[in-house]
């Protein structure tokens, strides 16, 4: 699956995803002037500060989020007086292999005050070596998880999620596989970040997720799920793809909640919670659209639905799912968007 092709970057480019990432400005910001001890120990003699983004895609939103740690760090440095002391900058732009690296740095302008450097591979193995990295950002890029759950797709297991692509609606099994891949790769991702990231280095993930108590299908984005899935079942119905194939295809995706996400961490241990809580977003106050709606699920699945059923059904699907969507009043219900976006800062606790 290529990752890094055009829907990602369509999506990455939305107002939606600018929107959550302008709205971290702030708060990286207070994070930065709160919490980053830039006298202790792993920062006092540094050459280079070094910034990892976890799931960059080609930009531009990767750029403001490093600009929006960069800057805080410097102001930093020069008003505790420690202006001779402002280390050099270090940015590591991650994605999978197969995203589009050579546009992120075609579009990286000459004029930036960091080195630059790609880092491919998944963000839930070891990437960097130990206590290399003074500050991970990830935004949007969470909620993937690092496969569908095995038990979802073999027809012996209670999970089998027969004629559906998502834990939306499904058995309750379904879900529970979908909560401990959820588990296993935060899990996998916090482990190798702890071994990555300094002592007092800081870590601000931006991740999608719901309120807590509120079940994904009481959700805009789990009724589109629904929705995009109960139209490969009429195209099965119909013979254009076979049921056994819409069987097989499950989404790669996860929205996890704050206490169930707290607990992971908690397990973990090698973090503390600096802070956890809800963005707020400014994009989340307009009234969702059909044209919105339909191009977001096609630009974020297109690149998934061809590599399983081929590209000859794409425009099909995406004419039924605009039909559907249109006839929903629930999709299009402001009150009823309650995926959340959730601002994590972790400090990677002192190793003995
Ligand atoms: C929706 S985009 C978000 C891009 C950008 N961070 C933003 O906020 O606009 C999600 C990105 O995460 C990347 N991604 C998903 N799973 C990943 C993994 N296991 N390792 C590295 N990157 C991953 C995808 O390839 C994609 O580029």
């Amino acid at each position: 699956m290529n990752k890094g092709d055009g829907p990602y970057s369509y999506a990455q480019n939305s107002s939606y995803q600018r929107g959550v990432v302008d709205a971290a400005k702030e708060m990286i910001g207070e994070a930065i002037a709160d919490k980053l001890d830039i006298k202790h120990l792993s920062f006092a003699s540094l050459n280079a500060f070094c910034i990892a983004d976890f799931g960059c895609s080609v930009g531009p939103n990767t750029f403001i989020a490093v600009q929006n740690i960069l800057e805080p760090v410097e102001f930093k440095y020069q008003t505790q007086g420690l202006n001779s002391r402002i280390p050099e900058f270090q940015v590591f732009f991650n994605d999978h292999v197969t995203n589009d690296f050579n546009t992120l740095f075609t579009s990286l302008t000459p004029y930036k005050r960091y080195f630059a450097a790609g880092i491919p591979g998944s963000f839930y193995n070891r990437l960097f070596p130990k206590a290399s990295l003074h500050f991970v950002h990830s935004s949007n890029s969470l909620h993937w998880l690092s496969k569908v759950p095995k038990e979802v797709l073999d027809i012996n297991s209670p999970a089998w999620n027969k004629g559906r692509i998502h834990y939306v609606g499904s058995a309750k099994e379904v879900l529970e596989a979908y909560s401990a891949q959820y588990a296993k790769d935060m899990e996998s991702f916090l482990y190798a970040r702890a071994q990555e990231v300094v002592d007092g280095g800081l870590m601000a993930l931006l991740i999608a997720s719901l309120p807590d108590g509120i079940l994904h299908s009481q959700t805009t984005t789990g009724m589109l799920y629904e929705l995009l899935g109960s139209c490969l079942m009429d195209m099965a119905k119909t013979g254009v793809v076979s049921e056994a194939k819409v069987d097989s295809f499950n989404l790669p995706i996860y929205y996890t909640s704050t206490k169930e996400l707290e607990a992971i961490i908690e397990r973990n241990g090698y973090f503390n919670i600096e802070r956890m809580e809800k963005m707020d977003q400014p994009m989340m106050q307009a009234t969702p659209n059909l044209q919105m709606c339909t191009l977001h699920t096609r630009a974020v699945m297109e690149g998934l639905i061809k590599e399983h059923f081929g590209s000859e059904i794409i425009d099909e699907l995406f004419n039924r799912y605009t039909e559907k969507v249109a006839e929903s009043s629930f999709v299009l219900n402001l009150e009823n968007r309650k995926v959340i976006e959730l601002f994590v800062l972790l400090k990677r606790k002192m190793t003995n």
